[in-house]
């Protein structure tokens, strides 16, 4: 089978993506697949070759022509964080063309992307979330209204944005038109949150071998104030998987991040975050394109289960190709 891993993408975290997209490379069993490396990017969508050479692919039915050969593939694996691999943008597109992707399908991307309408969806199958306030961009700004609503700390955050691009917490009034501008940077939507002091965790649930499957959870302790980019990426926190929850809380966060993989209909692998609040799980998000680094969580989690990436990956794909 002919595999396109793409990664790259139009956002910050593109990055991440094509660190995500090279494990996805090396991992995948070159004895079950022909695995092929494709940059997405506003300016071009090339193949990469083994020599690193670029060869374009034909946007109309996702083929790649070398001299010899025309290539066609059986599936995508989707590496992309963000736009346009998250937001379900590739997602609409590989469904009209006729390839099978390894994510969930462009609905569910475009509505778990946008962490406002996620949230309230969810709610009204008691999955509950923070206090908050959104704002469009153009719209006055009532700092006021703002701070009476969601209170001191609070998080600004970018609505449609991953690795926590243009999230700040704010503790005081002054800071919050700063911590605004910022978020607009990555998105024309912001979302303020109320600040929930508690222990953050993060769940794993995947399609594997046809089965809706929580993977151990794994706890985040932060050395910087919150979970941010240096955080994630630059070795500045702990991830403990299992979590050092009580049976109660896993058993109540699993059972929470399978309802809402179920209720949205999902495929593929999801990464949700939560904040405990005396023992009750508040919902951040859901990543429906989690990272895949080898320090990513996602990954660790599935180690922990018994899974090699290998057979993460492989099972991604069998799961798409049905
Ligand atoms: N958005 C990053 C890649 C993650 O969720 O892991
Ligand atoms: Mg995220």
């Amino acid at each position: 089978k002919n595999i396109a891993i793409i990664m790259g993408g139009y956002s910050s975290e593109y990055k991440i993506s094509l660190i995500s997209g090279g494990v996805v490379y090396d991992y995948l069993d070159k004895e079950k697949f022909n695995a092929y490396r494709i940059h997405i990017f506003k300016n071009k969508w090339v193949y990469v070759d083994a020599d690193q050479k670029e060869h374009p692919v034909n946007r109309h039915d996702f083929t790649v022509e070398l001299a010899t050969e025309i290539i066609k593939f059986d599936c995508v694996f989707n590496a992309i964080h963000g736009s346009p691999g998250e937001d379900g943008l590739m997602q609409a597109y590989f469904e009209l063309i006729g390839i099978p992707q390894t994510s969930c399908d462009y609905y569910q991307a475009s509505l778990t992307f946008n962490k406002r309408d996620l949230l309230s969806v969810l709610k009204p199958y008691g999955i509950k979330s923070a206090p908050s306030y959104y704002i469009n961009l153009g719209d006055p700004i009532d700092e006021d209204g703002i701070i009476a609503k969601v209170g001191l700390p609070c998080f600004v955050k970018a609505n449609k944005a991953g690795s926590s691009f243009g999230i700040s917490k704010v503790y005081k009034k002054e800071e919050l038109l700063k911590a605004i501008d910022n978020a607009f940077k990555e998105d024309n939507e912001i979302l303020i949150e109320s600040f929930l002091d508690g222990t953050e965790v993060s769940v794993g649930v995947i399609k594997y071998k046809g089965e809706t499957k929580v993977l151990p959870i794994t706890e985040i302790v932060s050395e910087n104030d919150f979970f941010d980019y240096e955080a994630k990426y630059e070795g500045k926190s702990q991830e403990i998987t299992p979590a050092r929850i009580t049976m109660e809380q896993e058993q109540k966060v699993s059972q929470i991040a399978k309802k809402a993989y179920e209720v949205l209909k999902m495929k593929g692998f999801s990464r949700s975050e939560f904040i405990f609040v005396n023992d009750e799980p508040f919902m951040l998000e859901m990543n429906t394109t989690p990272g895949l680094t080898t320090e990513s969580i996602l990954p660790q989690q599935a180690k922990i289960a018994g899974i090699s990436l290998s057979e993460l990956f492989e099972s991604a794909i069998w799961e798409a190709l049905k």
